[in-house]
């Protein structure tokens, strides 16, 4: 009977034996916070997918631990984000938290990341602070520094003058024009225009016109993944195709997952990226070819990062031999290599942020699909934005 008693407070206080406490021992949970609706839903759509195929690819067994992934929507706004995240630390009891959509919903949980020191894995966020507000996040997305640096010195190299520049209002897009701007005029170029777009569910009409009215030989463009279906839609209805205005800037726009639906206005646009779906490498075909199989879609750069980031994941769980401890899997992840669909990538152990190509790409139409072709290569960029400080 005292036995009885015992093992029942034990329970209760989560110390006891018995099949609950050494199944919960045996599971690795890892929470995946994404936007599966409002304006950013297809972002959350390809992460979600990517971690999936990368699951069924590899198994949901790691270094002895089983991975239970528990997938939240937080529509990328940033108080359900911050909501969600501790609801799954302190209820679901996750020992990572990963996904996100878009900078402000990584940023508001980023605190408890610290508070709870757990790893959170930012699969899509492109502003350059956003490794520097936690020592326990690592990124395996992009900086928006690391394309539009590229993008600006090509521009000026290649007989663009004139820019006008179309960027959506907040942290990452601030950092694409600021990245721009300064090597573009560096080099001569002059900025004729610039202008800012809402984040959420913009209208890009009036802002366009403003585009037109200008002139200029090119238009800068960043808006974040899911958007550009739309903008390029604007851009053909007010005919900015035929007023010879071409479209330069950081990949984003050109998202492999939309760019199908764009028709033949993206015909010709040149961008910077870490990722495009043709990029020519046995990796990359097994990635395309089983996310198109699994999902019957094109997979973009948003599922390449979802896809690396569960990666790091198991890797760094083989690593720690399946121990869950933060800061032995901050440990493990730092400095780690490997190769991605997009190319060789690792992660910076002195900032947590992602190391990869950039390449610069045009849009070709390829054996009657759309894809932008890789034709010029950076290797291993860091990101510019931290450079700085
Ligand atoms: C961001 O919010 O940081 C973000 C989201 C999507 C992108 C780029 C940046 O394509």
């Amino acid at each position: 009977m005292r036995k009885q008693i015992l093992a029942c407070l034990l329970t209760a206080f989560g110390l006891g034996w018995g099949p609950s406490a050494a199944s919960g021992q045996e599971t690795v949970r890892i929470g995946l916070i994404v936007p599966l609706t409002g304006g950013q839903a297809s972002t959350g759509k390809q992460l979600d997918n990517a971690v999936k195929l990368y699951m069924r690819q590899h198994g949901d067994v790691v270094a002895g631990k089983k991975i239970e992934v528990i997938v939240r929507d937080d529509g990328a706004i940033p108080d359900n984000t911050k909501r969600i995240a501790q609801e799954l630390i302190v209820n679901d009891k996750v020992q990572i938290i990963a996904g996100f959509g878009i900078t402000p919903a990584a940023l508001a949980a980023a605190p408890l990341a610290t508070q709870a020191k757990i790893p959170e894995i930012v699969m899509l966020a492109g502003a350059s602070i956003v490794t520097e507000r936690s020592p326990y996040i690592v990124r395996t997305s992009f900086t928006l520094a690391q394309s539009a640096v590229i993008i600006g010195d090509w521009a000026a190299k290649n007989g663009i003058r004139k820019v006008a520049t179309l960027t959506s209002d907040y942290a990452p897009g601030n950092d694409a024009l600021q990245f721009f701007k300064a090597r573009f005029t560096a080099a001569g170029g002059e900025i004729v225009e610039e202008v800012k777009v809402p984040l959420m569910n913009p209208d890009f009409a009036p802002f366009l016109q403003r585009m037109k009215d200008a002139k200029p030989d090119a238009m800068f463009v960043f808006v974040p993944g899911g958007q550009g279906g739309n903008f390029m839609k604007q851009y053909s209805e007010r005919g900015l195709d035929k007023s010879g205005i071409r479209i330069i800037g950081p990949g984003d726009v050109m998202d492999d997952d939309l760019l199908n639906d764009m028709g033949d206005a993206a015909l010709g646009t040149v961008t910077a990226h870490m990722y495009s779906a043709a990029h020519p490498s046995p990796v990359n075909e097994r990635f395309v070819t089983g996310y198109r199989k699994a999902f019957n879609s094109r997979p973009g750069f948003v599922a390449v990062g979802g896809y690396d980031g569960i990666h790091l994941v198991y890797e760094a769980l083989k690593k720690t031999g399946g121990k869950t401890d933060g800061d032995l899997l901050i440990a493990a992840m730092k400095g780690m290599a490997w190769e991605s669909p997009r190319g060789p990538i690792s992660i910076d152990p002195e900032t947590r942020d992602i190391v990869q190509n950039i390449y610069i790409r045009k849009v070709e139409r390829v054996k009657g699909e759309l894809y932008n072709v890789e034709f010029e290569t950076f290797k291993d960029v860091k990101d510019a934005g931290k450079s700085q400080k």
